[in-house]
């Protein structure tokens, strides 16, 4: 604030001089409050409303979001928020233990990718889960420690409040810490996943004591709580990434890894990063869509699916025709995925190529309106209802969005917890090729690109997007193992065609994936004649007894106005709400 008896011309004033000293404090003090209620009023404006709209997989986990964007949090805070709630309420689907990809996008339309996928051990090697005449030994990659990648999701969230929040992790972590200490009542998703992976996890005593009931399945009512990992999520709040990496949290997960069989070091842990990196950006008619860079496959696969279909004129092709060319370009683009992705840190990805709209020609070279095209035969495909992961999707009003999909892999990943700690590890090791060719849980085959090797990261399928487009801004993702990237291509044809969040999160889906050479869809998802019409091009058609998918969505049209959609699939929350804040409604750092 500029003060008077620094100006030479008025100090030279003997009159006034002595008033002004006199007036002086108290009127500067008075002058101080009235320029700070007036900036208050222009940049604070108590009272203030905006709006957000957040969808996720858990009702606890929405209402928390709203929270700390209630507390004066910025969107990116109630990412953390959601993020960290998800771990403790959800453990079937992601966690502490496991990782994820989280799309950020600023309003100015700035898109980062905060990459905490986790990585595989440094004392890993490529042949480690296969027996001595080089055959996969049975579930060695999906239960017990030795199935664990090294975590990336808290590294991530202390990197994501520390660059893009406003408030301190301690605070956006709180709703998190106390759903963990105080506990919450299981859902029938938790006690669905608990009876599935039953055996796992009481083989591992941390586990067996936090997550059953005296060994068995808990009945619905029961209330799970967590003071281990309450414990563990205040090192996290209080020392940010040091808190997990390091210390104590460090010790007791080395500890308990390599007390039971694991090969987890002290070094795996201090030298994790959670990495930023450019999105994958496609355009598509008169789309712009992100999603999520290798080590995902995701918005590779998109990219290709999309640069495919705009060499086609949807709109004259009939039904069949449109289904049928969807499943060849998904076959084309499941064949790229195994064939050339990995970690981008550590094999050489033909990355401008695979992305250049003029690629998709050859790929579409052989495609045949008269036939289908063909896979290599492979054991059929044994995924289930793909619920083991999660995703959140959120925007307000001013343009900030999060699209972030979060994992421990198989439901409850490994089913191991390390004593003392409440983090229950992930099984993301299956995300690897453990030999060209040979199916991982989800079936999909890989080559030497996503081979095991130290310190490096498995191929996801998890594809946080973003679509914008003339009218708004679309948000969306999903769980789902190896379906994932064809969901969201569902979600983003439904963009293009104008519909709204309620109608991607609803529809029916199908999906194929190069191996195994065949057609997976839910009830419902083609017509009988439909159905008549792909048969007959040849396609092998495989209903599944059961949906899959659990879509969160959000739309923000382009005034601002916001919508949000929860697949009824699963049991997630959306709610658009208004936020009254006690501080700056702009966000961003
Ligand atoms: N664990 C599932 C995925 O990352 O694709």
């Amino acid at each position: 604030m500029p003060s008077t008896s620094r100006s030479p011309a008025r100090a030279a004033d003997p009159v006034s001089l002595p008033v002004k000293r006199r007036l002086e404090a108290p009127v500067r003090g008075l002058l101080r409050l009235v320029l700070l209620l007036a900036g208050l009023s222009l940049l604070v404006r108590p009272g203030a409303a905006r709006q957000a709209a957040i969808a996720s997989a858990h009702p606890l986990a929405t209402a928390a979001g709203f929270e700390t964007l209630a507390a004066g949090g910025n969107l990116f805070d109630a990412a953390v928020t959601v993020s960290a709630v998800l771990a403790v309420v959800q453990p079937e689907s992601s966690g502490l233990g496991g990782g994820g990809f989280w799309l950020l996008r600023r309003a100015d339309g700035r898109v980062s990718m905060i990459d905490g996928r986790e990585r595989a051990p440094l004392a890993a090697s490529a042949d480690m889960y296969l027996d001595a005449a080089g055959r996969p030994i049975p579930r060695r990659s999906l239960d017990g420690p030795l199935a664990a990648g090294i975590p990336g999701e808290p590294a991530a969230l202390a990197l994501i409040a520390r660059r893009y929040g406003r408030l301190p992790l301690a605070r956006s972590l709180a709703p998190a810490i106390r759903l963990a200490r105080d506990g919450f009542v299981v859902d029938e998703a938790y006690r669905r996943y608990a009876g599935f992976r039953r055996r796992a996890i009481a083989a591992s005593p941390g586990a067996a004591a936090q997550f059953l009931d005296h060994g068995e399945v808990p009945a619905a009512g029961w209330r799970l709580r967590q003071p281990d990992l309450a414990r563990t999520l205040e090192r996290l709040a209080a020392e940010g990434r040091d808190g997990f990496y390091a210390g104590k949290t460090a010790r007791l997960l080395v500890a308990g890894v390599r007390a039971a069989g694991g090969i987890w070091t002290g070094r795996d842990l201090a030298e994790y990063r959670a990495v930023e990196r450019a999105p994958i950006r496609v355009d598509y008619a008169g789309l712009r869509v992100f999603s999520a860079a290798p080590p995902s496959s995701g918005g590779v696969a998109l990219a290709e699916m999309l640069h495919m279909l705009d060499r086609f004129d949807l709109d004259a092709l009939t039904a069949v025709q449109r289904k049928h060319l969807l499943i060849e370009v998904m076959r084309r683009a499941y064949r790229d995925r195994a064939r050339f992705l990995g970690d981008p840190d550590q094999v050489a990805i033909p990355l401008k190529r695979l992305l250049d709209p003029a690629y998709a020609n050859s790929l579409i070279r052989d495609l045949s309106f008269g036939a289908a095209g063909r896979s290599r035969p492979l054991p059929p495909d044994p995924s289930g209802k793909g619920l083991d992961t999660t995703h959140f999707s959120m925007a307000d009003s001013e343009g900030n969005a999060v699209a972030a999909t979060l994992s421990i892999n198989y439901g409850f990943g490994s089913g191991f917890v390390p004593p003392g700690t409440g983090v229950l590890l992930n099984d993301e090791m299956d995300d690897f090729s453990m030999r060209p060719g040979v199916p991982n849980v989800y079936g999909l085959v890989g080559g030497r690109a996503n081979a095991i090797a130290p310190g490096r990261r498995m191929l996801s399928s998890m594809s946080p997007t973003l679509v914008e487009t003339p009218k708004g801004l679309g948000v969306l993702g999903t769980p789902g193992g190896s379906r994932i990237i064809t969901m969201v291509l569902l979600g983003i044809l439904d963009i293009a065609a104008g519909e709204g969040p309620d109608h991607w999160v609803r529809r029916r889906r199908f999906h194929h994936q190069y191996l195994p050479d065949e057609v997976q869809y839910e009830p419902g998802a083609f017509s009988a004649q439909e159905l008549r019409g792909l048969r007959l091009l040849g396609h092998r058609l495989r209903p599944l007894d059961d949906t899959y998918g659990d879509m969160q969505a959000v739309w923000r049209a382009k005034g601002g106005h916001l919508e949000a959609a929860s697949d009824p699939r699963g049991s997630g929350a959306a709610q658009v709400k208004t936020i009254r804040v006690s501080t700056s409604p702009s966000d961003g750092p």
